[in-house]
């Protein structure tokens, strides 16, 4: 199948969070199935060396072609829109003022090509208006549904005015909204956990309010569960930490703790958590910080590595307890130090549509304490409920005393079972959480789109 992705990110060219990654990962899983795969992306500011320029389509410049991989690039040069320091924003967890026009633009391009391709697959908000003007069938994936990329009514709409209902499609409370206009006209709409393709059926406050157009679709949400790229992500043969490990024998897992405190100055009396991914109010930051002065007393410590909006929780931490809390920018060399030198990994979060940190923790060995939502309901597997089949700690409750109870129920087990722990990471590292499974499903997917088109 001739398939064309059309993503703001795709690794290792421009990353915020998990997105991606889940790219780069479905891309190359489907091209091992022996699909052709070609990713239309922005031509960022940073990406200026890469590729052969063509000419452009639609309000694109150029087309820039690079290959890597088995996988063709295609990189829109527009300058206005994408000339410019950030992804989204200037700076991580803000927004340009015109998001809508940028992106708006750049799903013409996407359309202006896409008769070219079998079958065409939009990510998230920035891309799924995409759907309206497209030649060929549309997937729509939503990797988090809380951005919904919103404009001016008139305006917005002309962009998409090859459409004939591309007004009413697109119109949200008198103002244009990209992720309604997606979900509605999308051949198909999936998400990356079942779990939360319930909750966006259901819960407005995960679906920027548009979970009774969800529930409403001729065919329901698919949750296709992500996977991680175990070949580029193996604790024994990653550059980044000192001393290579695997299930069989631990031991490099304290060079790399070693190496990780060097580089934090925290100390390693305690039990090391980390953190890896925007700092935001999806992730649970609130929870913890009425708790972790009194989880500081009982050995807690913490590296953060990411930025966004709830930055200043993180920092604040850091600033009152230096030795216990470090807080730094994502470097992907820092993460997987993170993953192989933390003794566990938290991940609270309010809602996770699918969650990777969780299932690179478990590949390198740091069973995760996790909040039991979305994806991570379904990887994580709670010591207390399931203590045959477990691979970290989870609570339901969304408050901050049941992270504590967990968080400190892990420690626990760390200091006084070490036999029990060390089932825990050899369940997760044994575990197969490679790409292949979804892809599969992928397919079967888009293999039923286009027999109903
Ligand atoms: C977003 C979601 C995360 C998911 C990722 C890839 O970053 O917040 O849960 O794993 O996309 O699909």
């Amino acid at each position: 199948m001739n398939l064309l992705f059309v993503v703001a990110e795709m690794a290792p060219f421009a990353t915020s969070g998990g997105l991606g990654d889940a790219i780069t990962g479905i891309a190359h899983a489907l091209a091992r199935l022996e699909q052709s795969v070609t990713v239309l992306m922005p031509r960022y500011q940073w990406l200026g060396d890469l590729g052969e320029a063509r000419p452009g389509e639609g309000p694109a410049r150029g087309i820039y072609h690079h290959e890597e991989a088995g996988i063709r690039v295609l990189l829109v040069d527009d300058p206005e829109s994408f000339d410019r320091p950030g992804i989204y924003g200037p700076e991580p967890g803000s927004a340009y003022e015109d998001e809508w026009r940028r992106w708006g633009r750049f799903c013409q391009t996407a359309a202006a090509v896409s008769g070219q391709f079998d079958l065409v697959h939009l990510h998230d908000a920035q891309t799924a208006p995409t759907a309206l003007l497209s030649s060929a069938p549309t997937v729509l994936t939503l990797h988090n549904a809380a951005y919904s990329v919103q404009g001016p009514l008139d305006e917005a709409v002309a962009l998409f005015e090859g459409h004939p209902d591309a007004a009413d499609l697109l119109e949200w409370y008198g103002a244009a909204n990209y992720l309604k206009g997606g979900i509605l006209a999308a051949d198909q709409v999936t998400t990356v956990s079942r779990g939360y393709a319930r909750q966006i059926a259901e819960d407005p406050a995960v679906s920027s309010g548009l979970n009774e157009f969800v529930a409403g679709l001729d065919h329901a949400v698919v949750g296709i569960l992500n996977g991680i790229e175990i070949r580029r992500f193996d604790p024994e043969t990653d550059d980044a930490i000192p001393v290579p490990f695997g299930p069989d024998d631990l031991t490099g897992r304290s060079a790399a703790r070693q190496e990780l405190l060097a580089r934090t100055g925290l100390d390693g009396s305690g039990v090391l958590f980390g953190m890896v991914g925007r700092m935001t109010g999806q992730k649970g930051l609130e929870l913890l910080d009425p708790v972790i002065d009194q989880l500081i007393g009982s050995g807690f410590r913490l590296v953060a590595v990411g930025n966004g909006d709830q930055d200043y929780l993180v920092d604040g931490w850091a600033a009152r307890a230096p030795g216990a809390v470090w807080h730094g920018p994502y470097s992907e060399e820092l993460a997987r130090l993170v993953w192989a030198g933390g003794d566990s990994f938290l991940m609270p979060s309010r809602f996770e549509p699918g969650g990777l940190g969780n299932l690179y923790a478990m590949r390198y060995g740091a069973p995760p304490v996790v909040r039991l939502t979305g994806g991570l309901a379904s990887t994580v597997i709670d010591l207390t409920d399931h203590p045959a089949s477990a691979n970290g700690f989870g609570f339901e409750d969304y408050t901050p005393e049941a992270l504590r109870e967990t968080v400190e129920r892990a420690m626990g087990v760390l200091r006084d079972q070490p036999d029990v722990w060390a089932a825990l990471q050899r369940a997760g590292m044994t575990t197969d959480w490679g790409w292949d499974p979804a892809a599969r499903r992928y397919l079967d997917l888009y293999e039923r789109v286009l027999s109903r088109s």
